[in-house]
């Protein structure tokens, strides 16, 4: 038991409907994971915002920590670990100079590990899941610690749209909304279906609401999110069930609104209509982060992928027929149980025979409660590392080619902020490379065409491809 855990925090988070308005606090709130995380957390910052929270970047003056945490690799939820000592110090240090800090662990290891969290770290006050974050301002009441992971029946975005009248607030150029959440395909090796719990996917009337009070604030870009989020199947304005292709035709029309993108997409799910959207829609991105995993039909058996080797590689073949231009990524995991030498080899095979614009890689992680974790033949450690490394080396050949090609092409670039060096604006390309361009500030928030002159590690280099005063908002392609 530490002495932490009875820190002098209940008068500073007292009621503030019992104690006038609520004194301005700060909150400091950290993201892993996912960008479906990342979204959370911003929305959390928005909910906390009324009760009188600032966000802040400064750890140690902040009245409030959030870590809203991932689970999906060992690695990711064992950080979280080595963090809440660190946090565990300043709350100390704080409470030394009289002042309160409430901890909270948000995300899917809250979901996860629920209150084996309290066990282990006694500095935590909250952990909240993430279908349930929307309780937090009631949560942060309570002098007790305490847990909330359940799953609950009222929709957590509900409250939330309610409790957002920071839309308002100054956003950037681009934007993510979450209109998919949820997994009911349980892959073998992967914790959301655990953690996010069943696919849920948000009424189309509720989306829409939110892309245009984001339009209304600046932003130009969105990205819709879901851990599947071309299985999206929410209630259409039209009380029908509608597809991520219809929704993406609709919110294209909102005014301001240039680009769309979505992600993460199963292979299942990409249906010939979302197919069709990539060649008829221009607002739809050239750009599409599709999973594969693995080249083996016996390890995607294996993972319970529901697709093959074949049919990945038709689809692809479908949607280049569809858009040319297409730029592809995925995930990949190498040393899943019982993967051989010649099953990866067939995985290096498929990336060859792609040629991904980018990717992620990772070695299996065995995750507690996943059947994977339970499967003969676990693969040694080291085996798993040289398999990464040697297709890394690949995917990373591959981006760089893909980069190189665009040198000497002219690309719409929309412009996000200020640059590296001082006189640079960054921004990106259609495929979602970064692209620095020796420019005004004032033409943040535009899309301009733009000559890629030079290719360098994780940028494109270029120039307006036009004068600044005659350019127009177009969307032009490689
Ligand atoms: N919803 C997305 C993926 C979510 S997790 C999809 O279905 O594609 C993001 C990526 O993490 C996965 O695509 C997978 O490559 C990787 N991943 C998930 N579980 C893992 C594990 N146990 N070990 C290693 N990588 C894993
Ligand atoms: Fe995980 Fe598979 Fe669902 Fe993706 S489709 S979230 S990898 S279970
Ligand atoms: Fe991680 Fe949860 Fe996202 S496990 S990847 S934060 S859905």
């Amino acid at each position: 038991m530490t002495e932490l855990s009875d820190s002098p925090r209940r008068a500073d988070f007292a009621d503030p409907e019992t104690s006038g308005p609520p004194a301005r606090r700060k909150l400091f709130i950290k993201s892993y994971g996912c960008q479906m995380n990342a979204y959370d957390a911003q929305r959390m910052t928005d909910l906390l915002a009324p009760e009188g929270f600032d966000e802040t970047e400064r750890l140690n003056e902040a009245d409030l920590v959030i870590l809203n945490t991932c689970h999906i690799r060992e690695k990711a939820a064992e950080k979280i670990f080595s963090e809440l000592g660190k946090l565990r110090a300043a709350k100390k240090a704080r409470r030394a100079a009289g002042l309160a800090t409430k901890i909270v662990v948000a995300g899917c290891v809250a979901q996860a590990e629920g209150t084996e969290i309290l066990g282990r770290e006694r500095a935590v006050d909250v952990v909240v899941g993430p279908q349930n974050y929307h309780r937090l301002p009631q949560l942060l009441r309570r002098a007790d610690a305490v847990v909330d992971t359940e799953f609950p029946i009222e929709d957590k975005f509900d409250h939330l749209v309610k409790a957002t009248p920071s839309q308002t607030r100054q956003r950037g150029v681009t934007a993510f909304v979450t209109v998919q959440e949820g997994c009911d395909k349980f892959c073998t090796f992967c914790v959301v279906p655990y953690t996010r719990g069943a696919e849920y996917s948000r009424p189309a009337a509720k989306i829409l609401a939110e892309v245009e009070e984001l339009a209304a604030a600046g932003v130009k870009e969105v990205t819709l999110l879901g851990q599947n989020v071309n299985a999206y199947h929410g209630e259409g304005l039209d009380g029908r069930s509608w597809s991520l292709a219809k929704l993406c035709a609709r919110l294209a029309e909102v005014p301001g609104i240039i680009r769309l993108r979505y992600t993460t997409s199963h292979p299942n799910d990409m249906d010939d209509e979302l197919i069709a959207a990539h060649r008829d829609l221009p607002a739809l991105m050239p750009y599409l982060h599709l999973p594969v995993q693995a080249g083996s039909d016996r390890v995607l058996a294996a993972m319970h992928r529901k697709h093959g080797r074949g049919a990945y590689l038709d689809l692809v073949g479908r949607l280049r027929d569809a858009c040319p231009d297409l730029a592809l990524s995925s995930d990949f995991i190498v040393g899943f149980p019982g993967e051989t030498e010649a099953d990866f080899a067939t995985t290096l095979d498929l990336v060859r025979n792609v040629e991904f614009a980018s990717a992620f890689s990772f070695k299996y992680s065995p995750r507690p409660g996943t059947p994977g974790a339970e499967f003969p033949d676990q693969i040694d450690e080291g085996i798993k590392r040289e398999r990464l490394a040697r297709l890394q080396d690949l995917l990373e050949e591959q981006r760089q080619a893909f980069n190189r090609k665009m040198i000497g092409k002219t690309l719409a670039v929309l412009f996000e902020k200020k640059g590296r060096h001082l006189g640079q604006i960054v921004g990106r390309s259609p495929y979602l490379q970064a692209v620095q361009v020796t420019a005004s500030e004032h033409l943040i928030g535009t899309l301009l065409p733009v000559e890629i002159v030079a290719a360098g590690a994780n940028s494109l280099f270029g120039r307006l491809a036009r004068p600044e005063a005659g350019a127009g908002i177009e969307e032009v392609r490689a």
